[in-house]
Formats: structure tokens, C-alpha cells, sequence
């Protein structure tokens, strides 16, 4: 069967320094929301798609798949988990979801199908990549103040795939609690659900800085050959 996905898509891209939300920046002739929303589309164990907008977003209605059915839009808040929980409140009949970044366009099918293999056992996930370059934690002043081990420390990426009520229940106690989460393995942490990590393809990268941008288009163009 198909999973709904929630896409946290209200940011404002403030590190992007760019002229609108980086969501809204175009490669090869598509924006990158866009590009995130087909790549997860064209997935056919993906169904319907929980989009998190601004609530004044002035440039999604003007994309081609601004009517799409297979889309259903909400009002983000204002921090991500606000948007994401928005998006899981919206869904009524599912026992699982994924939560994936509208600013995370070259997601990979076969990412996608590892993620969702996790389905058939008791816990969740998330795509993750093993950390390559020597970790440093710093002083606050400048220094090193200790290197970390570098053994068995990941990137946390997005798609992250959670049984759905656990998953509304840990980001709602977090929030309510005040906590910093910046993805939905911490809340689930926090509510001490275990988190499988799924190894993932490096190259989908989060874009964030302006630097990014050719990074992805680098690997876009890639595949499309
Ligand atoms: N996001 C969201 N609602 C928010 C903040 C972020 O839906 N209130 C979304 C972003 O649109 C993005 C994803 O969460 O797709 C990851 O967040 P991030 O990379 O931090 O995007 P921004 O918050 O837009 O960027 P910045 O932090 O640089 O302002
Ligand atoms: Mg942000």
C-alpha cells in the first residue's frame, strides 16, 4: 500500500540569502519544491503529499502542480516541527508517514525504497550517511576543545519514517515541552522510540547555503543522463 508523506516546504531560506524562499529557486527550468515533490511522486509506493506552505506564500499557486490531486496544502507554522505537525494533523488514515524537506530535491528512488523497507519491522527510521571528514567540538572561543570519535556518527537526512500516532504524539510532547528539535528522529528520541538508521545516498544534500545550489543542479544533471 501507499505511504502519505508530509513536505515542510514554509521556511524562509534565510541562510540562502536569495531573493524569495530557496524552495522557489528554479534548476534546469523547475523549482526546487518542484523537483522534491516529483522525485516523491514518481515513487509508487508514495501517496498522497501534506505540503506545508507559508500562509501568505505568494508563488506556489503560479507552479504547474498547484492543482495537482495528488497534493493537499496546509499552513506551516513557525518553526519546522510546527509545519511538520500541521501536515500530520491533516492526515486521517494512516498508520505510517514520511516527513521529507521540500529543500532536499535529489532524493533517489532507491533511497526511498531502503527507508520504507522498515515498514515490515516495529520501529522507524531515517536515511542517514556515515560522517567522513575528523569531528571537532569547539570552545566557544575559537579552539578545539576535544575531538569527537568519528565512529558511528551520521548525517541526519530526510526522508525519516515514523508509525504515525507515536510520531504526532512525540513532536506534540516536544513542542508542548519546549524542546529544540530539528527532525523527527529527536522527538521520537526524546519520547525514547527507537530510530533505525538506513544508510542513504550522500548527494542529497540539504540546500542551505548559496553554494549548495550548484551542487544539486551538479547531481540533477548527472542523473538525467
Ligand atoms: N520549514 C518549514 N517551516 C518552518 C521552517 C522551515 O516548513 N517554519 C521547512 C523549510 O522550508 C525546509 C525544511 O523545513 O524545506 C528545512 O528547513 P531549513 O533548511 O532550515 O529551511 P529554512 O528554515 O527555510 O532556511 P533557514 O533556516 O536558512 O532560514
Ligand atoms: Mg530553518
Amino acid at each position: 500500500h501507499k505511504f502519505p508523506v508530509v513536505v515542510p516546504a514554509a521556511g524562509v531560506g534565510k541562510r540562502m540569502q536569495a531573493d524569495r524562499p530557496k524552495q522557489y529557486l528554479h534548476l534546469h527550468g523547475k523549482t526546487l519544491l518542484e523537483h522534491t515533490l516529483h522525485a516523491l511522486h514518481a515513487h509508487p509506493r508514495i501517496g498522497q503529499i501534506y505540503l506545508a506552505l507559508h500562509p501568505q506564500d505568494p508563488y506556489f499557486g503560479h507552479l504547474p502542480i498547484a492543482d495537482a490531486d495528488w497534493l493537499t496544502r496546509v499552513d506551516g507554522g513557525l518553526e519546522r516541527a510546527d509545519s511538520v505537525l500541521a501536515g500530520l494533523n491533516q492526515i486521517m488514515d494512516a498508520d505510517w508517514v514520511l516527513v521529507h524537506d521540500a529543500a532536499r530535491p535529489c532524493l533517489r528512488h532507491q533511497d526511498i525504497d531502503a527507508l520504507l523497507s522498515l515498514a515490515d519491522g516495529q520501529h522507524g527510521g531515517i536515511l542517514a550517511c556515515p560522517v567522513r571528514d575528523s569531528m571537532k567540538r569547539g570552545n566557544g572561543a575559537g579552539l578545539v576543545a576535544t575531538s569527537v570519535c568519528r565512529d558511528d556518527l551520521w548525517h541526519a537526512l530526510t526522508p525519516q519514517f515514523f508509525p504515525l500516532p507515536a510520531l504526532r504524539e512525540a513532536l506534540q510532547h516536544a513542542l508542548t515541552e519546549g524542546h529544540t528539535i530539528t527532525d523527527e528522529a529527536s522527538a521520537m528520541e526524546l519520547a525514547s522510540h527507537p530510530v533505525a538508521l538506513v544508510e542513504g545516498s550522500p548527494d542529497n544534500i540539504k540546500i542551505t547555503h548559496p553554494q549548495d545550489l550548484a551542487l544539486a543542479e551538479l547531481y540533477l544533471t548527472e542523473r538525467s543522463k
